[in-house]
């Protein structure tokens, strides 16, 4: 008999790629890519960002799925029969530490600009009927940031709404939510972006995201761009392994994987093309727009379009789903440790961590206002969380995922495991987490320390 999670099991083929494009897709590809790429240079860093999802995020996402569905445990327990299974070292079990660290820093922080976006969903409601219209959104914006209360309110919302479907358990939880919410999530895309072309600004803000100035690539817009390829596609902290133990046997991994990768990057670069078209035609500077980048621009055009306030309550509304539909994903490993390992129940054991995340989280939210004048690295505290957890210990975990696949791991599992995969496609892939992906992320992590 087939061996299966004790979490559950998704129920088909769609719904793990729904739930694995849905954990994709999120603040990372609508939030963070956008004002990445406006902080980076442009094309510069957007052709970085899509080798790096070429060359090292594809790879270590098959060798994520790979690794959970062999184990079908969570990600430590996983990781501690594997290496008792093959005879490698003990040593390797840190990745599954790396994920749950990297996994509470990343929730503390994703889970206060979720709030955001609950926020501006609110805004758009009250003007529906009434409500004052947003007329200056950087002022609006900066008005959230100055109120520590308010940013703890929304972010405590935003964990609420994410312990609630990560308590329910994997098919009723969190299938259901993903397999209503993410088509939704799509066709808004397509609407905006149908917009941005009516503005005549498309041009131009294709060229900004693809005419790459290469003389602005430089070791920061490398160790950016790494950094989101390993956010935007879920990887490095054991989600994708966690996920990938629920995934039944006969699904083939290598194409489920190509699908979310295409998915997610196609989304990311959807959502830069219905956002530039606004800032470049509202005259905004496209460079250096920062982490409130889609918060100061898009509402101008929805002040000024028509059916702007439907459409600003879809966008944020739309952000907010995409951003609940990551969230679980970031609740779900720890939850699964705390269940297998200390044997608590699923629903206080995600309270507890969800809860520990907010506190955590209460750090961001201070680094707008009452902690605003700490810098380190030249960076606020929020710069400093994501520096850390996203642009070093990703990449970091992901090395050592690609390295555990390429070489601890038997070949028998291997095959086993991406069975059907064509030989040459097979042999490159080993090729890959052997040795290209972590040179690669090798080079960029050191290249920032040297
Ligand atoms: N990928 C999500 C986004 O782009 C965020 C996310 C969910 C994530 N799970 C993750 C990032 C695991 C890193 C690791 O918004």
């Amino acid at each position: 008999m087939e061996k299966t999670s004790i979490h559950g099991m998704w129920s088909s083929r769609t719904a793990f790629i729904l739930a694995a494009t849905g954990s994709a897709v999120g603040l990372g590809n609508i939030w963070r890519f956008p004002y990445l790429a406006s902080d980076n240079g442009g094309g510069a860093f957007v052709l970085v960002y899509l080798m790096c999802i070429a060359f090292v995020g594809l790879p270590i996402l098959i060798a994520e799925i790979m690794i959970g569905r062999h184990g079908r445990r969570s990600p430590i327990t996983t990781l501690v029969a594997l290496t008792r299974e093959t005879g490698a070292a003990k040593g390797w079990i840190s990745i599954g530490w790396i994920g749950i660290v990297a996994g509470i820093l990343i929730l503390s922080f994703y889970s206060v600009v979720g709030g955001w976006t609950l926020h501006y969903s609110w805004l758009y409601l009250a003007q529906l009927f009434g409500g004052a219209r947003i007329t200056d959104p950087g002022a609006t914006f900066d008005a959230l940031l100055a109120n520590p209360w308010e940013l703890a309110g929304w972010h405590a919302v935003f964990m609420g709404v994410t312990v609630g479907v990560v308590g329910l358990g994997v098919e009723k939880g969190l299938e259901r939510a993903v397999r209503f919410l993410m088509p939704v999530l799509f066709l808004t895309l397509v609407a905006l972006v149908g917009y941005g072309a009516t503005t005549g600004h498309l041009g131009k803000a294709a060229a900004f995201l693809f005419q790459p100035d290469f003389s602005k690539i430089n070791a920061g817009v490398m160790m950016a761009a790494m950094g989101q390829a390993f956010f935007s596609l879920s990887l490095g902290m054991c989600t994708m392994m966690t996920y990938g133990a629920y995934l039944p046997k006969d699904i083939s991994i290598p194409k489920t994987a190509g699908i979310v990768a295409v998915a997610d990057t196609g989304i990311a670069l959807l959502a830069g093309l219905a956002i530039f078209p606004i800032v470049i035609g509202f005259g905004i500077n496209p460079n250096g727009g920062g982490p409130g980048l889609i918060f100061t621009s898009l509402p101008l055009a929805f002040d000024v379009m028509s059916g702007g306030v439907i459409y600003g309550l879809l966008f944020f509304g739309l952000l907010f789903v995409a951003a609940w539909t990551s969230s679980i994903s970031l609740l779900e490993p720890a939850t699964a440790f705390l269940v297998e390992r200390v044997g608590i129940a699923r629903k206080n054991g995600s309270l507890l961590v969800a809860g520990l995340c907010w506190l955590v989280g209460l750090v961001t939210v201070f680094s707008f206002n009452i902690w605003s004048h700490i810098r380190l690295l030249d960076r606020d505290l929020m710069g400093v969380i994501e520096l850390v957890a996203n642009d070093t210990m990703l990449p970091l975990g992901g090395l050592l995922i690609a390295l555990f696949a390429g070489w601890a791991l038997k070949e028998t599992i291997l095959r086993e495991q991406l069975a059907g995969m064509p030989a040459g496609l097979f042999t490159a892939w080993r090729w890959m987490v052997r040795i290209l992906a972590p040179l690669l992320v090798l080079m960029v992590l050191l290249n920032v320390v040297l």
